[in-house]
């Protein structure tokens, strides 16, 4: 991202011309951001025998998952949807492990007939499996009793949490397991999402060591994702090769241990693509209310649903008066519920001093790169927006805008 004369660049290329020429609202990827995110974590972990499986569900654009194949990553699915996103970006079955919860035997059957191993995340789906599929390799998903996120919705370990296998049920795994000679060759966790400390990783990380500790034989051991971006300004971003080093230092001491040298996978979703994605939208018309000035734009949660859905903040920017005068606005959405603005906190709607707007300016919202496109809806009956991939002052269309035509393609009716 880089200002010229007031106007902002995505990729080296004028955000004017790329509305101009994609219209609005349109989600637009940084390439070279998506690169250096991935490279920056292969090299933090300075452990040979790795593997990053990029978790898809923050974006499952086949482009972009062919990027980080590229990069040679491999990839988190969770559910037939992403497997077969996966397979059109590339990826080898070997390279994929399907962590779905609560899922029906058809879907974990989709991944087994494609040859993708299935992580467990229950003692109920373990029988299920096991009678289904006697004898084959799986992996088992553990809660570590130790969870952490930007918000309650995304802790996925603890006392509170749906997924995973309490872990002092080791016993009774390894019993059902026996009982179908299921072959567990990795253990897995994911304890949050959008996590800022170090610490809590490595804390979970020593609770899966020391359950890995009591399985023979594993191949893997897959810590999950969860590595947070600095979405506001003063945020600071986490120091990932100094997580890499320490998550290094702990995987070689246990694999000492252990008497195995095991493969380290992670799978990071945001911190790969967060950064590298913008929405952007245009300013349809300028109210001022009572208390609030309402910028409202031709978009809405249907598009980024992260602020009313977590309150969560992202930084917003007039892209065609980049350095307009500073006014407290309320930059609000296009659909019918007063919860679509874009400027809130966990309490409700906020004015945040932004560069003024009026008709017709472009609005930027950034750090849309993850669960952005993956989370949008149909809502108002609102086709979803196109995706474009920008660098070297290129733009490449990598999903088209969808049309109304689409949203009731799979509706039957009679007339
Ligand atoms: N692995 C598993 C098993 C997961 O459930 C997730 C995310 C990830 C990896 C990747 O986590 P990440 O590295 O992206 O933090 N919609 C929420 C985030 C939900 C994350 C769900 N699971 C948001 O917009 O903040």
């Amino acid at each position: 991202m880089e200002v010229h004369d007031n106007e902002l660049f995505l990729g080296g290329v004028s955000v004017k011309s790329l509305v101009r020429e994609f219209s609005t609202p349109l989600f637009v990827y940084e390439e070279e951001t998506l690169r250096r995110r991935a490279r920056e974590l292969l090299n933090a972990i300075s452990y040979e025998i790795k593997e990053i499986k990029y978790a898809c569900k923050a974006n499952s654009n086949i482009e972009i998952m062919r990027i980080f194949r590229e990069e040679g990553m491999g990839i988190d699915a969770v559910s037939p949807g992403e497997l077969y996103a996966a397979f059109k970006a590339g990826f080898e079955p070997s390279q994929i492990m399907l962590t779905a919860n609560n899922a029906t035997m058809e879907e974990i059957e989709y991944a087994v007939s494609n040859k993708v191993m299935v992580n467990i995340d229950s003692i109920s789906q373990l029988h299920l499996f096991g009678n289904r599929h006697p004898g084959i390799e799986i992996c088992i998903r553990i809660n570590p009793n130790v969870g952490a996120g930007h918000h309650d919705h995304c802790i996925t370990g603890g006392s509170e949490s749906k997924f995973g296998i309490d872990f002092t049920e080791v016993d009774e795994i390894k019993r059902v397991a026996g009982r179908y000679k299921l072959r567990i060759k990795g253990i897995h966790q994911h304890i949050g999402s959008g996590i800022l400390q170090p610490d809590i990783f490595i804390e979970a990380m020593e609770v899966l060591l020391a359950v890995a500790e009591k399985f023979e034989n594993l191949d893997f051991i897959d810590f999950g994702g969860g590595i947070g971006v600095p979405y506001r300004e003063d945020e600071e971003r986490i120091d990932v090769g100094l997580l890499g080093k320490k998550i290094t230092e702990y995987f070689k001491g246990f694999c000492k241990k252990y008497g195995k040298e095991l493969k380290l996978v992670i799978e990071p979703g945001r911190y790969l693509v967060a950064e590298a994605g913008f929405l952007l939208a245009e300013v349809t018309s300028v109210k001022n209310g009572s208390r609030h000035r309402f910028v409202g734009i031709n978009t809405g949660f249907n598009h980024l649903v992260r602020p009313v859905m977590y309150g969560a903040y992202h930084r917003i920017l007039n892209a065609t008066n980049f350095n307009g005068t500073p006014l407290p606005q309320v930059i609000a959405g296009n659909l019918c519920e007063s919860g679509d603005t874009f400027t809130r906190d966990q309490n409700g709607i906020v004015d945040i001093s932004l560069p003024s707007f009026k008709e017709g300016d472009i609005v930027c919202i950034c750090n849309a790169g993850a669960y952005g496109y993956s989370m949008a809806s149909n809502y108002n009956a609102r086709p979803r927006p196109a995706e474009v991939l920008v660098g070297g002052g290129r733009a490449r269309l990598i999903r088209r805008r969808e049309t109304i035509e689409d949203i009731f393609a799979s509706c039957l009716f009679q007339v």
